[in-house]
């Protein structure tokens, strides 16, 4: 009985702890709606009310969970899903991996859903309150504002490797003599050439931030959020005292894909969080597919972003020739149905992708190498071919490359001869295989999974208030002070003038010892 009341008091202390957290991903990209959904489906299953900023909302949403809807936002990408085809870049007509032009439609989202009319009446009722904000860092940190509106810790949730920008939100940026930048394939140590190249591309990046797109994002965080604080009888900091001032960074990467790199002890890597702890049963016909594959099977999706029915009708056959050709079922995601399909090939116009990569039969995934892709082949073990299209698919399917777990495949005219042969080497040849079951004996050896990590991690944060004992002292140090520059310019200054002194009386004495002689 003593037990039992001990046990309901312990109940009663575990629920009153439910927070109220805000979740912002507007960005209106599949992917990244997985990432959100994933802290969501963590955070509402413990019990936390969740509200939830998002262009595609759940279906059937659980109890505890409120969705703020800005699918607007998706307008915006519609557009901008028109310039991405699979044809533009083997034409090479545009090339997906600048920074620049994309960073200007980042802008243009966040302004939108700061505007939109949902989050508008979120932020300025008076009654709502937040113990926390997580908010996704996609080359703005507009985001973080919600903290300044509600008054509450946050932390980034970034959804690449680690790299220099998002670091010096919370740390330093790490020193490019031995640290690649978000967009480079280059691995430590460098050579002279890559490590002035490395420095280069933070000088660059760093000017055209400020002398192009610092005052209109300045703007967007001021108007877009300034009045709701300013109801609530605050004043808004500035974008740059708001941003560097986060408890956490929650980062999806883990160091069994990634390069490795030097962090500060508030940045917790959470690769894998989005998968399902239980893998879900495959739908009857893909279950029976996959269990007569006698010769494995090859699954092949291209993913959501591009759209691969953009892709030429010659390659389009040349890939179906090919697959037809070998022993393995291959399983394509894909949008189309295709006439004349061989008997080894199925395609599904939607693919339950990691229940696939699950089934002991699948040997191989055929993929453009998107992080949450690469991070799925790592948690079920299956060897990649990457065919990289868009911004970090380049250096994912690299590192994937260099790690030995995985071969690429450019986009071009006669690509099915080179993925051919990349499927003849990948399946032929053990090592990619064994490669991989180390590697993803490493992703999984971890001391919680993730999902245990982000729970931890966010009732740390709110029960200290901000978790400020975490933040990293560089935060406050300047630039010049951190490579000493002040005591380099001190001691250059005093070895002028003691120089110049030695010199005077040098010049003092030996004239007085000339009068003396005269
Ligand atoms: C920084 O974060 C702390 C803890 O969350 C908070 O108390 C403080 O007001 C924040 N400061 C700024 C400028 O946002
Ligand atoms: C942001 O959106 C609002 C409302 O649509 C618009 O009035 C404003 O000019 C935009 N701001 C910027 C900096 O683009």
């Amino acid at each position: 009985m003593v037990k039992l009341t001990n046990l309901s008091f312990l109940l009663m202390l575990s629920f009153s702890s439910a927070y109220k957290i805000l979740v912002v991903f507007p960005y209106p990209g599949k992917s990244h709606t997985i990432l959100g959904e994933g802290f969501v489906k963590h955070l509402v299953k413990a019990g936390h009310e969740i509200t939830y900023i998002t262009p595609i909302p759940i279906k059937n949403p659980p109890k505890g969970l409120r969705q703020i809807d800005v699918s607007s936002n998706k307008e915006i990408f519609e557009v901008m899903s028109h310039v991405l085809s699979f044809e533009m870049v083997l034409k090479k007509e545009i090339d997906l991996t600048d920074m620049r032009s994309m960073v200007r439609i980042v802008y243009d989202i966040a302004n939108q859903t700061l505007w939109n009319e949902n989050v508008q009446k979120l932020m300025h009722d008076p009654n709502e309150e937040f113990d926390l904000v997580i908010a996704e860092w996609l080359y703005t940190e507009l985001y973080c504002g919600f903290a300044a509106v509600f008054n509450c810790p946050f932390i980034w949730s970034s959804s690449m490797d680690p790299h220099g920008l998002v670091l010096e939100l919370i740390d330093e940026h790490p020193n490019p003599a031995y640290t690649t930048n978000h967009v480079s394939s280059f691995e430590a140590p460098f050579t002279f050439s890559q490590r002035v190249e490395e420095l280069w591309g933070i000088i660059y990046t760093k000017y055209v931030k400020w002398a192009y797109l610092n005052d209109h994002e300045n703007q967007i965080f001021r108007e877009g959020y300034g009045p709701a604080v300013a109801k609530r009888g605050r004043a808004l900091p500035s974008l740059y005292e708001v941003s560097h001032n986060a408890s956490l960074m929650f980062g999806n990467s883990h160091f069994s894909s990634g390069r490795p790199v030097r962090l500060p002890q508030n940045y917790i890597p959470i690769a894998g969080y989005h998968i399902d702890d239980e893998v879900k049963p495959l739908p009857k016909d893909i279950q029976d597919i996959m269990d007569s594959a006698q010769h494995g099977v090859i699954y092949f999706s291209m993913g959501s972003m591009i759209k691969s029915s953009s892709m030429p009708d010659e390659i389009k056959q040349g890939f179906l020739k090919m697959f037809g050709s070998l022993k393995q079922t291959v399983i394509w995601k894909f949008e189309e149905v295709l006439p004349n399909l061989p008997k080894n090939v199925h395609i599904l116009k939607w693919a339950p992708q990691q229940s696939i990569l699950a089934h002991p039969n699948c040997l191989l995934f055929i993929s453009h190498g998107g992080l949450l892709s690469t991070s799925e082949a790592l948690h079920y073990g299956v060897p990649i071919i990457g065919i990289p299209m868009f911004a970090d698919q380049f250096i994912n399917v690299d590192r994937a490359m260099k790690k030995g777990f995985a071969l690429k495949v450019d986009i071009v005219e006669d690509m099915t001869v080179h993925l051919k042969a990349a499927i003849e080497e990948i399946l032929g040849n053990p090592r990619y295989h064994e490669r991989m079951k180390e590697l993803s004996f490493i992703y999984h050896h971890r001391t919680v999974t993730p999902g245990q990590a982000i729970l931890h991690w966010v009732d740390h944060v709110i029960k200290t208030r901000g978790a400020l004992h975490l933040r990293s002292p560089a935060l406050d140090v300047p630039f010049y002070q951190k490579i000493y520059l002040d005591l380099i310019t001190l001691i250059a200054v005093a070895t002028i003038v003691l120089f110049r002194i030695a010199k005077r009386l040098v010049c003092k004495s030996a004239v007085t010892k000339k009068v003396k002689k005269n």
